[in-house]
């Protein structure tokens, strides 16, 4: 096994271990790509939540949220070009019958293929090279013709009839759907004059084909999507800022600069002027973490066609009346999430022993503060350190924990990222000070109570 392999198997194992990711529907065997988030991993993902609500919503005048339905109109999916052309390559090994998608198959094998390439073009790929790639499962060099697999989650939502596949609804394929069918309410019902952006965190449902590498690709996952409205004259402008910004966000969240790369389209959808992701140097090499889109009017326009209702906008200045051309930002929660794992993710020597810690960015941390009775048998040191813990975490998200020696309380503390754990010993009670350990030095220091929650808060934020 690969250093980096063993690296990420150690990663799923925290995961799971320590309450950060569970398989979904365990207890019956599991249900296929499909996660659950335990105690410590909501944290941590309403922690990055917050973290791109904050810079992408809060911190800005000229963008606003919202929260659309997952369910819409299924018109929505056909004037997107989803109910056609959203699908990727797929392939069955003749002689295990496991299917897989084609440019990953190519991908594994070292060869470029786009999932967005024509059914042909893939195919003539996939035939010169056949001899390079066999089944991941049985290892037979046996594969059916690469056929287009549409990805759209169907459901009989408000169709009573038996058959109702013939005229389905949709779950979400994405979010961004839902932020161009409400342009004209926001733009009616708030402040906003282009430019200006939406943006919106939610659920998003793909039947993904191989679903591989634990939470990178799911059936079920959510968005981080802005889309900013910009005159046509702007758009690349406003593009190469918002690559900027996006960029230092993963920066200013934590991640190693060294971790991150631009990967270029080469195969851009028709309408698309420019597109790049930034890409994340996970376990199992660079993938996708955000994409960066200059769409140009295409969205608007569609739903406009297919809405028949017009989705222009009057320059009130101006007087000009154009359809806004779009920037969009869109990340992946989930991806972020196994970003900042495994960057934070160390292995470190201490006196002779590997201790692991989780060097989480304070302000992601799931706790920020744990606090322990030096003994869990001396009512008097649970008390006081009970009442500290509800002091503190009017603030602070904190944890009070009294189970095992003080040695282990660390240990698990530092697999879960908790930048600080505070001790109430005997000195306490003598003169009303504590132990605050540092996760990432291990220093200890000796404070007083009164003084305790300003200085984690400063340390914290
Ligand atoms: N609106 C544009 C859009 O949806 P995308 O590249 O298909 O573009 C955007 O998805 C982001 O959503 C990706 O960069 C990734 O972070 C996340 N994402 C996409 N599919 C995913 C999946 N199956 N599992 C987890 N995250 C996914």
């Amino acid at each position: 096994m690969t250093q980096d392999r063993q690296k990420f198997e150690k990663i799923i194992s925290l995961c799971k271990r320590r309450g950060f990711v569970f398989p979904s529907s365990e207890i019956y065997g599991g249900f296929a790509a499909v996660y659950d988030y335990g105690p410590y991993g909501v944290e941590l993902s309403n922690n990055i939540k917050s973290a791109w609500w904050k810079e992408m919503v809060q911190y800005r005048e000229d963008i606003v949220g919202l929260d659309s339905a997952i369910f819409m109109h299924p018109k929505i999916w056909e004037a997107s070009g989803h109910v056609k052309g959203f699908s990727d390559p797929l392939t069955e090994c003749r002689k295990c019958n496991q299917r897989f998608r084609v440019d990953t198959l190519l991908d594994d094998a070292g060869v470029f293929a786009d999932e967005k390439m024509s059914e042909d073009e893939i195919n003539k790929i996939f035939d010169d090279n056949k001899e390079k790639i066999a089944c991941p499962n049985c290892s037979a060099k046996d594969f059916a013709r690469a056929e287009k697999f549409n990805l759209l989650v169907q459901s009989n939502l408000g169709n009573l009839t038996q058959d109702w596949t013939k005229d389905p609804t949709y779950l979400r394929g994405e979010t961004c759907q839902g932020i161009y069918v409400n342009y004209k309410n926001v733009l009616n019902s708030s402040r906003v004059k282009i430019p200006f952006g939406i943006a919106q965190i939610g659920k998003a449902f793909r039947n993904e084909i191989t679903a591989r590498q634990f939470i990178f690709r799911t059936r079920e996952f959510e968005q981080m999507e802005m889309q900013y409205f910009v005159h046509p004259s702007e758009e690349m402008d406003h593009y190469e800022k918002w690559r900027e910004r996006r960029w230092k966000f993963y920066l200013d969240i934590g991640l190693k600069e060294e971790n991150l790369k631009w990967h270029k389209h080469e195969n851009l959808v028709f309408y698309a002027k420019e597109a790049y992701d930034i890409e994340y140097n996970f376990p199992f090499g660079f993938k996708e973490l955000e994409g960066v889109h200059a769409r140009g009017n295409y969205d608007l326009t569609q739903h406009s066609k297919f809405s028949k209702v017009e989705l222009d906008y009057l320059d009130p200045v101006s007087g000009e009346k154009y359809i806004p051309h779009i920037v969009e930002t869109s990340a992946g929660v989930a991806r972020t999430f196994l970003a900042i794992i495994s960057d934070a993710y160390t292995e470190e020597e201490n006196e002779g022993e590997i201790r692991v810690v989780l060097k989480l960015p304070f302000k992601l941390s799931p706790i920020k503060v744990a606090v322990f009775p030096l003994l869990k048998n001396k009512p008097e040191l649970v008390e006081k350190a009970k009442a500290i813990f509800d002091d503190l975490k009017l603030s602070l998200m904190c944890e009070f924990d009294d189970n095992g020696n003080v040695g282990k309380r660390y240990r698990r503390q530092d697999e879960i990222g908790t930048p600080f754990c505070v001790t109430i010993d005997f000195e306490t009670l003598e003169n009303d000070t504590v132990t605050i350990r540092d996760r990432d030095s291990m220093k200890q220091e000796r404070i007083a109570i009164k003084e305790l929650s300003n200085h984690l808060q400063q340390r914290v934020s």
